[in-house]
């Protein structure tokens, strides 16, 4: 055991992994507060630590990691790191995990959920129905549509993708389309999925819609105006990354009519400003950044950042490392 064995944990929220790591006799050194800690608070708190675990909402900047002498694993609960400097983390030879896998089906529930729900007006009505509005069977107002054996476009065919593309081919028969970087035979082959090498072409033949590519700066605002002039009462969900979407264009194709409704589990920033037209916009169905929030994954992934750190301090291969 180094004698310095302390790791800084980012959220009081995860007993299971900090009970795994004193059993190994680390030091976990838990941030007590419900906001997340500043960059100077992490500061403040990582200098004379090993390690930390880290949200996707903790910016793990150059000052950080710089202000950090004996940090040697940065351990992301999530499976993007577009939070970390990896530049930095590379020179000072950090070693980078995440979480992936074990999220996978937990998300592609999420996504359906919010499919069915915009689809079908769910929310929408709920809202009414809050306000005492419900005075006799009168459906007009929230009719919504079809799903099954309806065209779904998946941009992005990582994981998550593949798990929602399952559940939309298997259990609502839909005709399900994909744009990706690169195409993907094999999965094509498996499930039963189209590859679209436009994602133009994908956008104007797609009644649905479901972002799940990776924020890079390639994938910034990937569906934009461009996109949504393309779009034709289109039901769009995202639970990606907020930056993937332009959210301006957004609320102007909704009002033209190019989008009937959207759902977005992520957001530019996150969270939005309460006064914004993103949060009361009525065909706008906004979540908390719920994807992988299940009893279940919520404990899984905490528990995986902490076999990352664990192994890396122990020279065992991490279950999941970020190649940098
Ligand atoms: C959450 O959004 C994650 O990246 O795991």
């Amino acid at each position: 055991m180094e004698p310095n064995n302390k790791i800084f944990l980012t959220r009081d929220w995860h007993e299971e992994a900090v009970n795994y790591l004193c059993d190994k006799k680390y030091q976990v050194i838990t941030w007590k507060n419900i906001t997340p800690p500043t960059e100077s608070e992490i500061i403040n708190k990582l200098k004379d630590c090993v390690a930390i675990i880290s949200e996707f909402n903790d910016k793990i900047t150059n000052n950080i990691i710089n202000a950090a002498p004996n940090l040697k694993v940065i351990s992301n609960r999530a499976v993007g790191y577009e939070n970390i400097d990896l530049k930095i983390a590379k020179e000072r030879n950090i070693l980078v995990g995440n979480t992936p896998g074990v999220l996978v089906e937990t998300c592609a529930d999420f996504t359906m959920a919010l499919l069915l729900n915009i689809a079908r007006n769910i929310t929408y009505s709920n809202r009414d129905v809050l306000k005492g509005k419900w005075q006799s069977f009168y459906q007009l107002p929230y009719l919504g549509f079809d799903i099954y054996n309806k065209n779904l476009g998946i941009i992005g065919l990582g994981q998550i993708g593949t798990a929602f593309a399952k559940r939309a081919i298997n259990g609502f028969n839909m005709k399900t389309y994909y744009w990706s970087r690169n195409r993907k035979l094999d999965i094509e082959n498996e499930i039963g999925i189209n590859w679209i090498d436009n994602i133009n072409d994908l956008v104007s033949n797609c009644e649905y819609i479901s972002i799940h590519c990776a924020s890079t700066p390639e994938t910034h605002h990937i569906i934009g105006k461009e996109q949504f002039a393309l779009m034709k009462n289109v039901k769009l969900i995202n639970t990606s990354r907020g930056p993937t979407l332009d959210q301006d264009s957004l609320i102007d194709a909704i009002d033209s009519g190019n989008i009937y409704a959207a759902a977005l589990d992520v957001t530019d920033p996150e969270p939005p400003d309460y006064k914004s037209k993103i949060i009361h916009h009525p065909k706008i169905l906004i979540t908390p950044h719920l994807g992988s929030g299940s009893s279940e994954t919520f404990k899984k992934m905490a528990m995986m950042a902490a076999e990352n750190i664990a192994n890396a301090l122990e020279g065992k291969k991490m279950v999941s490392q970020v190649k940098l």
